[in-house]
């Protein structure tokens, strides 16, 4: 078998940080004014009054403290709640691309290799700006990348799926150099009106560089040792955004086309899921779980992190053993257990283990096993 290995990372972090406190505040003025507004509906019983949200709430339910976003001006507007980003001429360069271009010129430094040396641009992210072109053919050419460019969805796991795609394809020997990307803008598909999850989600893009082991330009890259992809379907997660949309004026802004979950039923339908893939995937790999240096999980919630570290590990992670960047990012869907991987593992030595996980919609869950050459 071929070994592949990730070469280089990146990362790309929006500029605009927002604390729990700036994005309870908003919502909890968008609720006073909501209920003003509607204070004759809801004394008669007709309406339901909306509740505030609570920082306490949201910090000991996720773990989440601050996220980063593009854009947080109409964010924090109780008028407006939502990220206000102009729609750009067909000629300019999008802002999903912006951003990938920036996580991976880093990836790029990091691997030695130069644009044009690319061959394979893969943009996996759980939202697309359009149809078509692909978003991956447009980062090809403002890259100067070479060979084939092509999106795909996959929602939280989009980054997983995505890199066993591009080491596949580099093993058939389709291409030399792959570029995985995953950029992130969760704020446009979040509800800032939602009560339950108005907090979960924050923006940023990951970068990975993927090539043949052979071919690498760089000491003590990371070997993609194994790799299982599994999805099974559920509701749980949904956002009913999509082209045929447009058609029906009533519902083209309904609430059902914004993310949605039930969050309590994602919990403990993922997490059995997640732990009994893990396990399995040590045990076919002949790695015993104290041979891990390190769990680089998906950032959706603190809670649901530290239960999937106790089961693998059977004591509590440390911080060292399965970082959490959840506090400061947010769930950034697919970047996010790329961000953990990123910032946490330059300290590990040649040999050392780690797992890379993603679960979400979809199901779907992609788990990477890791070890650096
Ligand atoms: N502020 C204050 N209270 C809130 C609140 C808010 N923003 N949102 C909900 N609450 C209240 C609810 O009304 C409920 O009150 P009740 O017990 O009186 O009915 C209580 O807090 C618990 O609500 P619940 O929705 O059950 O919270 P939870 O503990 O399940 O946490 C999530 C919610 C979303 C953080 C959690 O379920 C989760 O993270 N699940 C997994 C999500 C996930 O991985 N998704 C993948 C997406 S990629």
């Amino acid at each position: 078998m071929t070994a592949i290995v990730i070469s280089g990372s990146g990362l790309y972090t929006p500029p605009f940080a927002v604390s729990n406190e700036e994005l309870v505040a908003a919502f909890n003025q968008y609720v006073d004014l909501y209920n003003e507004e509607n204070a004759s509906a809801i004394d008669a019983g007709q309406l339901p009054a909306k509740q505030h949200s609570s920082c306490e709430f949201i910090e000991k339910a996720s773990g989440i403290k601050s996220r980063y976003l593009v854009s947080r001006e109409g964010v924090l507007n109780p008028d407006i709640m939502q990220p206000l980003l102009a729609e750009r001429p067909d000629e300019m360069p999008s802002i999903m691309v912006e951003m990938a271009v920036a996580a991976a010129e880093q990836a790029l430094i990091a691997a030695g290799r130069e644009p044009g040396e690319i061959d394979l641009v893969i943009v996996a992210a759980s939202n697309m700006p359009r149809p078509y072109p692909a978003l991956a053919i447009e980062l090809q050419h403002y890259l100067g990348a070479s060979g084939m460019a092509f999106d795909m969805n996959v929602a939280c796991s989009s980054a997983t799926f995505g890199i066993k795609t591009a080491a596949d394809m580099l093993a058939a020997g389709s291409a030399k150099l792959a570029l995985v990307v995953n950029p992130e803008i969760c704020s446009g598909h979040l509800n800032f009106r939602d009560r339950d999850s108005h907090f979960i989600f924050g923006d940023a893009c990951t970068a990975v560089l993927l090539e043949r082991e052979a071919d690498c330009k760089v000491a003590n890259p990371w070997q993609l040792v194994a790799s299982k992809l599994v999805t099974q379907y559920s509701n749980n997660i949904r956002n009913n955004f999509g082209f045929l949309n447009r058609l029906s004026p009533r519902t083209r802004y309904s609430d059902d086309k914004l993310f949605r979950q039930q969050g309590r039923k994602v919990f403990k339908e993922v997490l059995p899921l997640v732990c009994d893939q893990i396990a399995n995937q040590l045990d076919e790999q002949g790695w015993p779980a104290d041979s891990l240096s390190r769990l680089w999980l998906h950032q959706a919630n603190l809670t649901m992190n530290q239960f999937i570290g106790r089961k693998l590990l059977g004591h509590d992670a440390s911080q060292q053993e399965a970082p959490v960047i959840l506090d400061s990012y947010g769930n950034t869907s697919s970047a996010g257990s790329i961000i953990a991987f990123h910032l946490y593992n330059r300290d590990l030595p040649v040999g050392a283990r780690g797992v890379l996980c993603s679960f979400g919609a979809g199901y779907s869950i992609g788990s990477l096993l890791l070890q650096r050459c």
